[in-house]
């Protein structure tokens, strides 16, 4: 089977700068070195980019660093810095085209998803984050101390954040941690994945279209191990946001600790989707599909380890099967596509050394897990029957499209089972019965827990995983505790009056 490119392909736009954004400058890496940022639906490059090395990025957190002790950007009013990061939200709606463009070029998703949700997410998220912007407030603080004090917390930002993003939603991820960052009146060094630098040099320009001053947001990529390891060990970054592998994220935490920064993790997962017999069977099939197929199954939140109620376990795994059967494999700017390609052929062998792995621990493959195409990395999504819990594809994140069927029993049989994972980063609950949902949701250990739907994210949910899922949360107002830091003022304002 061959996958069709269109000619030509409609939405593809042209890439632009491909240079360092550091100070408010399109400038290149001081060793002068590049790299190439490659299309996984033809393998064919698509651009030499800027190398960032740590010289580069002790260049952009010196420049953030100016920006926040002397800049006008933590110390505007906060309706100013409101509008410039509403006007943000409104260029990335502008450009959602040419974004969703770089999206599906640069990482091989399709241009329709990458539109219709994680452009469109990132630009309601700005939205979001900006109307927090006046919202900031500290408390007043009763205290019972002897004498007579006014006790009080201020909000203030951290400092310098160096947030460092993945290759599986490279804007949408990196507007998770730009908004609020800028929004609490941070400035930043944003770090792309190596493999999907475009869209992240393109939301530095439009920050500083839409007003954010030059120092406040720097873009440089760069491999994880030099630039990444260089953002992490800066003595004058105050704060790190990660999302990656679980691995990963154990070496930035140990790279942290020179000046102790403050450290948020997004990690993996294995998320349990759990179908139990009366839920809405055609839904909870078409939903465990989309959950596990949705983005080539590049999610963290995956739903990757599905639990199927005895009673229709069949039914469900020959749904499940169909609907993987059924995805059109293809060029992500094909309108037809359903499923794009991997992003590299380093990673598809990975994804396809767990498929072997099923299968020579027995399980039983009754869809997919066949490289596609002579050209890219696509790979036909799979569905492995009578998983058991201690086979590697149960474990272990793959990251790919590929799903395991596990049977159970009854609830306490499916929580058991759900909850051995060293994850815990979402869940997906179906059933008719709300009681039984309920009771899942609180004992399944997750940051998010979907019932009767699975991978909706909103700018106000919050969403963070438990476990070795990672710390700390991103999106809704409980991220702006992390991008803040309470300061407590305690004044002794003399004797009480007497009337008091
Ligand atoms: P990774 O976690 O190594 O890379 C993510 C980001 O971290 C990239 O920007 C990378 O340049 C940076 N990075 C890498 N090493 C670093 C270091 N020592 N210090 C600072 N930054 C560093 O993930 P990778 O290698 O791209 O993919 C490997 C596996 O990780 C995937 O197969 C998948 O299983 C998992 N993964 C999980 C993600 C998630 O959202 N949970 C996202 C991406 C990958
Ligand atoms: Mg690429």
């Amino acid at each position: 089977m061959s996958v069709q490119i269109p000619r030509p392909r409609e939405h593809a736009p042209s890439i632009g700068d491909t240079r360092l954004l550091i100070d408010g400058q399109r400038i290149d890496a001081l060793s002068g070195g590049t790299f190439a940022t490659v299309d996984p639906s033809t393998g064919a490059e698509l651009a030499q980019v800027a190398e960032g090395r740590s010289e580069d990025i002790d260049r952009a957190v010196q420049a953030a660093r100016r920006a926040f002790e002397s800049g006008p950007w933590p110390r505007i009013k906060p309706n100013e810095r409101a509008r410039i990061l509403h006007r943000l939200g409104d260029l990335i709606l502008e450009h959602r085209d040419e974004l969703a463009g770089l999206e599906a070029l640069d990482n091989g998703k399709t241009f329709a998803t990458a539109r219709a949700y994680d452009i469109t997410g990132a630009a309601e998220l700005f939205h979001y984050m900006a109307g927090w912007v006046t919202k900031l407030e500290g408390t007043t603080i009763p205290i019972s101390f002897p004498g007579n004090f006014h006790t009080y917390t201020r909000r203030e930002p951290v400092g310098v954040c160096g947030l460092i993003v993945p290759w599986n939603y490279p804007f949408g991820q990196s507007a998770w941690k730009v908004a609020p960052a800028l929004a609490c009146g941070n400035t930043a060094v944003l770090k792309p994945a190596e493999q999907t630098p475009l869209s992240a040099l393109r939301l530095g320009e439009l920050a500083l279209e839409a007003g954010v001053p030059e120092g406040v947001l720097n873009v440089v990529p760069g491999f994880g191990g030099e630039a990444g390891a260089a953002l992490v060990a800066h003595d004058d970054v105050a704060k790190i946001a990660f999302t990656g592998s679980t691995e990963t994220g154990r070496a930035i935490v140990r790279g942290a600790t020179g000046n102790v920064k403050k450290v948020s993790i997004e990690l993996g997962g294995k998320s349990p989707n759990i179908v139990f017999a009366d839920a809405d069977l055609p839904t909870a099939i078409a939903g465990a599909a989309a959950g596990i197929f949705f983005n080539q199954g590049e999610v963290c939140t995956a739903g990757s380890r599905l639990y199927v109620q005895e009673a229709v376990y069949d039914d469900v795994v020959a749904g499940v099967a169909d609907a993987a059967k059924a995805l059109r494999i293809g060029d992500g700017f094909d309108p037809a596509t359903d499923v794009g390609p991997l992003i590299s052929g380093a990673h598809r062998d990975v994804v396809r050394g767990y498929v072997e792995a099923g299968v020579a621990a027995g399980a039983e493959l009754v869809a997919g897990g066949e490289p596609v195409g002579d050209a890219g990395y696509f790979l036909s999504p799979a569905v492995f029957a009578d998983a058991r819990p201690e086979m590697s594809i149960v474990r272990e994140e793959i990251f790919g499209p590929v799903v395991s069927v596990i049977p159970f029993r009854d609830v306490d049989d499916v929580v058991a089972a759900a909850n051995d994972s060293p994850f815990g980063l979402a869940a997906g609950v179906w059933t008719e019965d709300v009681g039984k949902a309920h009771r899942m949701a609180a004992a399944l250990e997750a940051g998010t827990v979907w019932v009767n739907c699975y991978g909706v994210f909103d700018a106000a949910m919050p969403f963070g995983g438990t476990k070795q899922s990672g710390w700390g949360k991103e999106m809704g107002h409980a991220v702006l505790e992390d991008y803040t830091e309470a300061k407590t003022v305690c004044v002794d304002i003399g004797p009480a009056h007497p009337a008091r």
